[in-house]
């Protein structure tokens, strides 16, 4: 894999939007899930995180959204000290990102346009934004025309998209994906990981979880691996993947 250049890198050293030191992650069943993991992940970055079931992705991920904490080291997400933050500011550090589910989590007795308004109006968004980004949104995602159906009158592929479409509502910093393309067919993960591209060269950063290898052999971004609760190899940290 070649070696991806983030153009801020170039500039000056920035900020971390991740950052992860000596972090451990252990259940309450005593399942090692992460073991001493140490990353950065810059603002602007998309990152694919990779590796075997149970390597830990999953719980990579459910900590940087707070669903869960660590028991050692360090996390800091959006400027957040995840550590020392309260359970009541959580939701400060939602607003910051968009997460886009695996099995899509649209509600089921809404149409399309009110899952996604739905983003915005639990933020105490007005009814004008919520009008006028609801709309942006849904054309991003190429749903423009679907705005008043069902979620089971759309195709696993539509409804991921109405689920993109609600993670980007918000503009938020960081858009967080939990294998996003493991309940639709080839062409469409293919799509949804082309339109997390569009949306990450506006300078969103992306962290999707996939066990595509055609994804990520495809689109050229980092790649992170995890086997065992440790990265075993990352390829912007001058590693090989
Ligand atoms: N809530 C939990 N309680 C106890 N153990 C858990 C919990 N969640 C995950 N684990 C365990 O932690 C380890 C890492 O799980 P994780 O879900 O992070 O893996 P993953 O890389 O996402 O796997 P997959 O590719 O199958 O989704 C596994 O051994 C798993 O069984
Ligand atoms: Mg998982």
């Amino acid at each position: 894999m070649e070696h991806q250049i983030v153009p801020s890198e170039n500039i000056k050293p920035q900020k971390p939007i991740i950052e992860f030191r000596g972090v451990s992650k252990t259940y309450q069943t005593g399942t090692h899930a992460l073991e001493d993991v140490n990353i950065k992940i810059n603002p602007g970055e998309f990152v694919f995180v990779v590796g075997s079931s149970g390597a830990g992705k999953s719980t990579f991920m459910k900590l940087i959204m707070r669903e869960e904490k660590a028991n050692t080291g360090k996390i800091t997400v959006n400027g957040f000290n995840l550590t020392t933050m309260k359970r009541k500011h959580v939701p400060l550090l939602r607003r910051t990102m968009g997460i886009v589910f695996q099995d899509f989590r649209l509600i089921p007795t809404m149409n399309v346009f009110d899952n996604v308004a739905f983003a915005m109006y639990v933020v105490g968004a007005s009814g004008r934004d919520i009008r006028r980004e609801v709309s942006k949104a849904l054309s991003k995602v190429g749903l423009g025309h679907k705005a008043r159906s069902m979620p089971a009158q759309l195709s696993g592929g539509e409804q991921q998209r109405v689920g993109l479409a609600r993670a980007l509502v918000n503009s938020p910093d960081l858009i967080i994906a939990d294998e996003p393309t493991g309940n639709v067919d080839p062409n469409m993960s293919y799509e949804i990981v082309s339109m997390l591209t569009e949306i990450n060269k506006l300078g969103t950063t992306v962290l999707m979880v996939t066990h595509d290898h055609n994804l990520v052999r495809d689109f050229n971004h980092r790649v992170i691996m995890l086997d065992g609760g440790r990265i075993v190899a990352d390829n912007a940290a001058g590693g090989e993947a």
